[in-house]
């Protein structure tokens, strides 16, 4: 596996329209592979193939919402696509393509979403919360559609502080 580059906004690749995934190959693979290794060194919670600079219709995020003592794990998602959303939520989103910015982004609570795996089989998952923004951000960015778009605003200093009193959220 090798890490790979994230692009930052203002790059080309993270503003375009990504086309679908057609041979589940060992190329596909190891594009995934290394996603997985680049998203884990990066700690955040998904990474879509174009912010890697591949305009295609992969994506990986991380689910977080697994019980007490169990690993989070990585669903990678081949030509995803939002079947049902319901509920609704609020609050900072972030983006490894934008590094250090958080916007303040209305998402469904619960997203279920239909994609391929690695080998081509369709299935379907769902996600609440933060799975369920992060589901939808990487979607996202496969129409070359980021969050800072989505945003109602840009959180200050200030705000953020308020929100996390800390230093950082997730980043997707
Ligand atoms: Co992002």
């Amino acid at each position: 596996m090798a890490l790979r580059n994230i692009m930052e906004k203002g790059e080309a690749c993270l503003a375009k329209h990504c086309r679908p995934v057609t041979e589940f190959n060992d190329k596909l693979h190891t594009l995934l592979n290394d996603m997985a290794e680049t998203l884990d060194k990066a700690n955040g919670v998904g990474l879509a193939a174009p912010q890697v600079g591949i305009l295609r219709r992969a994506v990986l995020v991380l689910e977080t919402n697994v019980p007490e003592g169990e690993e989070e794990y990585i669903i990678e998602l081949i030509n995803p696509e939002i079947i049902s959303a319901d509920g609704e939520q609020e609050g900072p989103e972030g983006c490894l393509s934008v590094p250090g910015v958080f916007g303040w982004v209305k998402r469904p609570e619960r997203v279920k979403v239909r994609a391929q795996n690695r080998y081509g089989e369709t299935f379907e998952v769902e996600g609440e919360g933060l799975t369920a923004r992060a589901f939808c951000h990487e979607i996202d960015h496969l129409e070359g559609v980021l969050f800072t778009e989505q945003a109602d605003h840009i959180m200050s200093e200030e705000e953020l502080n308020e929100y996390y009193g800390f230093d950082g959220g997730d980043e997707e």
